[in-house]
C-alpha cells in the first residue's frame, strides 16, 4: 500500500495542500488553494484548512495530516508569530486542528517542513554535515540538519545584523518593498549569508522560497566558502516535508 499522508503550508497569503505520497515525495492529488483570511486568526485559518481537507476528498479517514505555519512550534503548540496574528502564541495548535479536521495532525514550523521536503527528495538528499536550509519569502526561515537529522525551530531569519533583525532587510519583501534590483538585494543576501556561515560553518546553504526559481539572477553573485544551492521543491516544498513528518509521527509507521 502506497504510504500517504497530507500535507497542507499555511503561508500569510495562501493555504495550500495535496495528498502526498511520502515515500517518493510526489503529489498524489490536485494541489487546493485558498486565500489567507483576512487577520490570520486561528479559528478562520482551520476552517479553511478543514475545507481545502474536504476538497481533497482522501480515501481514508485515517490519513494522518502535516500543518506547516509560520512560527516556532514545541511539542504541537505555536509560540511565537511573526508575519501572523499574535493569538497565536501559546496556542494549542495540534489540538486546534485535531478538533476541527477529527483527525490525527501534527503542527511544524513551515522551514522545518521545506528543509525536510528538500533533504527527503531535493537538493539535499544524502548530504551529510551541517546543511542549512533558508527559505525567502515574506520572512527568513531557516532549518538545520546534521547529517540528515532535523534540529528545529532554528530561528535564523531573525540574526540582528547593523543592530536591525535581519529579515526585515534581505528577506524577498524587503525586496518587493524597497523596490531593489537583484544587485541590490544580493549585497543584502551577501551580508546575511556570510553572516550564517561566520557563525554555523555549513557544509551546504539550500536557498528556497518562491523567488529561488530565479535563482541565476542571485545566487552567482555571492562569495561563499560553503556550497549553496537553489531548493529542488519550490512551492511543494512545504506541503511535502509537513506530509513526510506526519507519517513519521502517526501510527502507520
Ligand atoms: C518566522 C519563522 C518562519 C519564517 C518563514 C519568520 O519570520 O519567525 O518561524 O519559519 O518567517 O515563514
Amino acid at each position: 500500500m502506497a504510504k500517504k499522508a497530507i500535507g497542507i503550508d499555511i503561508g500569510g497569503t495562501g493555504i495550500k495542500g495535496a495528498i502526498v505520497d511520502v515515500k517518493n515525495g510526489t503529489l498524489v492529488s490536485e494541489r487546493v488553494r485558498y486565500e489567507t483570511p483576512e487577520g490570520g486568526h486561528p479559528q478562520d485559518i482551520a476552517i479553511v484548512v478543514a475545507k481545502l481537507v474536504r476538497d481533497l476528498k482522501p480515501s481514508r479517514a485515517t490519513l494522518p495530516v502535516g500543518v506547516c505555519f509560520p512560527a516556532v512550534v514545541q511539542h504541537g503548540r505555536t509560540m511565537s508569530a511573526a508575519n501572523v496574528s499574535k493569538e497565536w502564541i501559546g496556542l494549542d495548535a495540534d489540538g486546534l486542528f485535531e478538533t476541527t479536521l477529527q483527525r490525527h495532525v501534527h503542527v511544524l514550523n513551515d522551514a522545518d517542513a521545506a528543509g525536510v521536503a528538500e533533504m527527503k527528495f531535493g537538493a539535499g538528499k544524502k548530504r551529510k554535515g551541517l546543511v542549512i536550509m533558508t527559505t525567502l519569502g515574506t520572512g527568513i526561515g531557516t532549518a538545520l540538519f546534521m547529517n540528515g537529522d532535523l534540529v528545529p525551530n532554528a530561528e535564523l531569519g531573525h540574526l540582528e545584523i547593523d543592530g536591525v533583525d535581519y529579515e526585515t532587510k534581505a528577506a524577498y519583501s524587503a525586496k518587493e518593498r524597497e523596490n531593489l534590483s537583484f544587485e541590490e538585494w544580493a549585497k543584502r543576501l551577501q551580508k546575511y549569508y556570510s553572516t550564517l556561515e561566520r557563525l554555523f560553518s555549513p557544509d551546504l546553504i539550500i536557498v528556497g522560497g518562491g523567488i529561488s526559481k530565479q535563482w541565476e539572477e542571485f545566487l552567482p553573485k555571492l562569495d561563499l566558502r560553503a556550497e549553496i544551492v537553489p531548493a529542488l521543491k519550490r512551492n511543494n516544498a512545504g506541503i511535502l516535508g509537513a506530509a513526510a513528518l506526519a507519517w513519521k509521527n502517526s501510527d502507520n509507521e
